[in-house]
């Protein structure tokens, strides 16, 4: 075998596999004088870097669980100009996690809460934060079953780690008693801690009906609310734009 073919299998088994597809088309250049040996092993070196970096953050963003990867960019403001543009700026800037401020996105379906709220989550990621999207029937499932088999503080103590949380969708369902301890136990564990954000649908005066329990929804919520962004959102849906779009007027 060739100096050359073992060199490709060297840098295969280096796990440079990024520099390995680049390596023909450099050495075509060198061959060339086009290029230096320095300039192309810099530039080689420099896209396999690029390339792992790439890799890692699509991990980190798979692990996240977004339900799907939107930015602010694609957020349409002037089609819910109730939505103070400034104030969501401001939370992109990511302060509120200075002070472990929740946020708080209430609002009817469609109007842009979960879009928001996965901006948010992808900018923490961007700024290399941990950062969980999770419904919160999906995590109240997760909690129930870990009570269930007598693990339930690791994996409390594993939400309360992440820097920001994201429970989307509370209210959709109504939790069981278990479900609602729990999720309050969460709750209390990151209370100035650590930042959650919260979509729902439900306006805060009817969440005990989610809860079950006045008492427990009245101190939840003390401690989502105490440090927090609320941010009420009244508009039509966007998955009705097309709709309105067609109607006749
Ligand atoms: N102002 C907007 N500009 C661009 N896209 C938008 C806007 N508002 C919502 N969308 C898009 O519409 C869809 C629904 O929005 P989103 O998921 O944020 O709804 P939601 O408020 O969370 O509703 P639900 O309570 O039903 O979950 C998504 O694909 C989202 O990206
Ligand atoms: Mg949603």
């Amino acid at each position: 075998m060739s100096h050359y073919h073992q060199l490709l299998n060297q840098l295969e088994e280096l796990n440079l596999t990024n520099m390995k597809g680049n390596l023909p088309a450099y050495l075509d250049e060198v061959v060339k004088s086009e290029k230096t040996l320095v300039d192309s092993l810099f530039e080689l070196t420099q896209l396999e870097l690029r390339f792992r970096k790439n890799e890692t953050q699509k991990r980190i963003l798979k692990r996240a669980m977004f339900p799907y990867h939107k930015r602010l960019h694609d957020f349409d403001f002037d089609f819910q100009p109730k939505i103070k543009k400034a104030e969501i700026k401001d939370l992109m800037t990511l302060r509120f996690l200075d002070t472990h401020d929740n946020i708080l996105f209430i609002g009817n379906s469609g109007v842009g809460k979960t879009h928001l709220a996965v901006s948010i989550g992808m900018e923490c990621i961007d700024k290399g934060l941990s950062c969980l999207f999770i419904t919160s029937t999906e995590l109240v499932n997760r909690l129930s079953r870990a009570h269930k088999r007598g693990t339930s503080e690791t994996m409390l103590k594993k939400y309360a780690g992440y820097s920001v949380l994201i429970i989307d969708e509370v209210g959709y369902l109504p939790f069981s008693k278990e479900g609602s301890n729990l999720l309050f136990q969460l709750i209390n564990m990151r209370y100035e801690r650590k930042s959650t954000i919260i979509t729902t649908n439900i306006p805060l005066s009817q969440w005990a009906e989610i809860f079950g329990n006045k008492k427990l929804t009245n101190a939840l919520l003390d401690r989502l609310v105490h440090h927090s962004k609320i941010i009420q959102i009244t508009g039509p849906s966007y998955r009705m734009k097309k709709y309105s779009e067609t109607k006749p007027s």
